[in-house]
Formats: C-alpha cells, structure tokens, sequence
C-alpha cells in the first residue's frame, strides 16, 4: 500500500505565502497556523480561488489490487526512501497503481474544524458481526474482533481472504507481525516503532491484515448509503467509480457558531467536551447504550479507525521557546517540513519530529 497527499491550489498558494513548508520558520511561528475557509456564498468551483476554502485529499494506493476487480488506475512514481529499504537504496519506480482509499478534508467558515470525508473501493473490506466495541480504537481487547470466517465469505475482499485462517493473516482488526525483524528498515526517522521494509513481501506468519468494517455502512450512515446508491445509478456499471463508496463524512456541532476563520483545534484539547458534539455518532457496545463518534477507512489508519477529527485535532509542533502551536488540523505542514529540513541539513537522525506531535 502506498499513500500519496495532494492540495487544492488555494491551499498551496497560501502555503507558499505563510512559508508553512520552511521548518525554520514553524519552529519559531509566534501564532498557530491558519488556514484559508471557504466561502457558502461562493459557488464558482474553482478550487483555486480562495474563497473555496482549503481542501486536502489523501489516497491509498495498492500496488495489484485483485483479478476480476475493476479499480481507477494510474501510472505513477512511486517512491522507496532508503530508510524504508531492505537494501538502504532508495528508489523511484513507475507502476500501475490501483485506487483503494481516498479521505477529503475541507475548512470553511461553518466548519473551521475541517468536514472528514472518506471512501472507499467496495471489496476493501467485509462488515464485522455486532457493534464495534466502547472505549478508544487502536490495537487491543477495543477493536472489533468478530470477523466472517472462511465458510461466510462470498469473495476475496482487498484485505482479507477466505483462506485467512491458513496462518499467514493477523488476527482480526489487529495489526500485522512486521516483515523486518532484524530492525534493517526504519518506519519513520526518529519514531520507536516496529520496521517495516517496502520492497519485503509480508511476513509468512500472520503478516497480512485479516481486517472487517466495524461499522457497516448501510445501516448506520444512511444518507451516504443514499447517496452511494443515487451516484452508482447514475454512473452506471460502465463507470468505474460506481465501485467506490462514501462511507461517510464527519462534522463538528459547534456550541456557539464559530467566528471568523480561527484556527479551531485548541477546542479539541478536551475530548470529554469535544466527543459528545462531533457527528455522525455511532451506537458501540456497552451496558448504557453508549455512542461515540466513528469514521474509518480500512486502507488508512486501519490501526486506529475512529475518530478523523480528535486525531488531527492534535497535530502540533513544539517551538524551540517551549511554546505549542497548532497545526490547524493538517499533519503533512510539520511531518513534510521537518522531514525537508533534515534532507538539507544532512541531520541524521531527524531531530526536529521530536518537536512534532503524532
Ligand atoms: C490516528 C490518527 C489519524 C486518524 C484517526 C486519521 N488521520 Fe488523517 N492523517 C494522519 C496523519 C499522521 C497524516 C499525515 C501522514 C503523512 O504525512 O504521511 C494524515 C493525513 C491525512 C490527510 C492529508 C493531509 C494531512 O493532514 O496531512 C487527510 C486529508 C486526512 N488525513 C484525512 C483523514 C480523514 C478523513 C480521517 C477519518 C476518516 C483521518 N484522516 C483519520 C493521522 C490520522
């Protein structure tokens, strides 16, 4: 799987103006970053005016996808860092890539906190049985673990297959055993976490996702389902994007309505306050009938699919003067600067990403 993030004009152009890609400049920043907020007034579509707001886009690629599946496909540059090779050469290959995965995020004046839109191919995944369970996502006893077995599935789903239960996939909704255990590859510079090498197939034991939709779309965002099922009539089976689905897009209920375009995340800090006003909430599994805020994809942060908003709420960067500043929502200003930084500077270990929070 490959991820690649991309910005609507306005976006980069108020990047350049605010020097948010120079790291010198965001670990001195006096103020936190801000960013432009579309206008409902305006309806002209040009995602290069400013008044259409910031927009970013992410994608999950992969690098087959399965025979007898229809996907979008592009010839792309695919890019290995060293780091992240079992060689330590870096490479840049063109390959035909398969969409599976794409999250929109878009700031405007009503949303200062960005909406969270999320699609996805409809074989990525299969839906789990029962609700997904109280509590916070990641990799423990809180995901979901109730995946159809072999004799339930009808297919071959992108990320998991009847033939799971041969030993080769991880359990279900946990996080695979990585396929570098000697530690040759590093994941990202700086970060204490497992490696992981790009150009190594999964590990033979347990190396593969075995993951399920921990909320099944249908039943519990009906209006994307509405949507979904309008779109695919009209495309028709000829088009290739029929395939694809909303799962659903998340918003914020703000208690007073926001004013101007301020940066919002500050009023994220408290997830007690914030959790119960974010939308759509979903009905989990817990004696008093509890809900929670839910948005996940299964080809992205499938170690934590939950909560688009509260974990880009916390994007921040350290300043040299001790001070935090707020990302305005968006991680790729710090992670790509830093990371920019250290490529000219020759810094090796990338000190800077200790200053970024993740
Ligand atoms: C556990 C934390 C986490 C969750 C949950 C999460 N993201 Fe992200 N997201 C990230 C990180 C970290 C990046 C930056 C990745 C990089 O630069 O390689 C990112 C990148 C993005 C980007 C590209 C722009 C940017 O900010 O760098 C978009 C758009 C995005 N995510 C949307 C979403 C949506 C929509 C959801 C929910 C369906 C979501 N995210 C859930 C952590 C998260």
């Amino acid at each position: 799987m490959r991820y690649e993030i991309l910005v609507n004009p306005a976006f980069y152009k108020h990047a350049v103006d605010k020097r948010y890609y120079d790291w010198n400049n965001l670990y001195t920043m006096s103020e936190d970053v801000a960013n432009l907020c579309g206008e409902e007034s305006y309806t002209g579509g040009d995602p290069a005016d400013p008044r259409s707001g910031t927009y970013e886009v992410k994608l999950a690629w992969m690098e087959q996808g399965l025979t007898n599946v229809n996907y979008h496909r592009e010839d792309l540059l695919v890019f290995t860092p060293a780091y992240r090779s079992s060689t330590g050469t870096a490479s840049c290959e063109l390959k035909s890539m398969a969409l599976v995965g794409m999250h929109i995020a878009h700031k405007t004046l009503k949303q200062p906190s960005w909406t969270w839109s999320t699609f996805e191919h409809k074989d990525n995944a299969p839906d789990c049985g029962g609700l997904p369970p109280a509590g916070s996502q990641g990799n423990g006893p809180t995901v979901n673990p109730n995946c159809p077995g072999a004799s339930t599935l009808a297919q071959n789903y992108h990320f998991t297959a009847p033939d799971c239960a041969d030993g080769s996939c991880a359990e279900c909704n946990i996080s695979p055993a990585t396929n570098d255990p000697l530690s040759v590859c590093v994941t990202e510079p700086g970060q204490d976490q497992v490696g992981w090498c790009l150009d190594q197939p999964p590990a033979s034991v347990a190396g593969k996702s075995q993951l399920c939709r921990q909320v099944p779309l249908a039943e519990n965002y009906p209006t994307a389902d509405q949507w979904n099922n309008t779109f695919a009539g009209l495309l028709g089976d000829q088009s290739v994007w029929s395939n694809y689905q909303l799962v659903s897009t998340q918003w914020f209920v703000f208690p007073t309505p926001p004013v101007g375009c301020a940066n919002a995340a500050p009023e994220f800090a408290d997830s007690n306050t914030s959790r119960p006003l974010q939308r759509p909430q979903i009905a989990v599994s817990s004696p008093e009938g509890q809900t929670r805020p839910f948005l996940g994809n299964s080809s992205m942060e499938s170690y934590e699919r939950s909560n688009c908003n509260a974990c880009h709420g916390k994007s921040t960067v350290k300043q040299q003067s001790g001070e935090i500043r707020y990302m305005d929502f968006v991680y790729w200003i710090a992670v790509e600067s830093c990371a920019v930084w250290c490529d000219m500077n020759s810094v090796d270990p990338c000190s800077c990403y200790d200053a970024i929070s993740q």
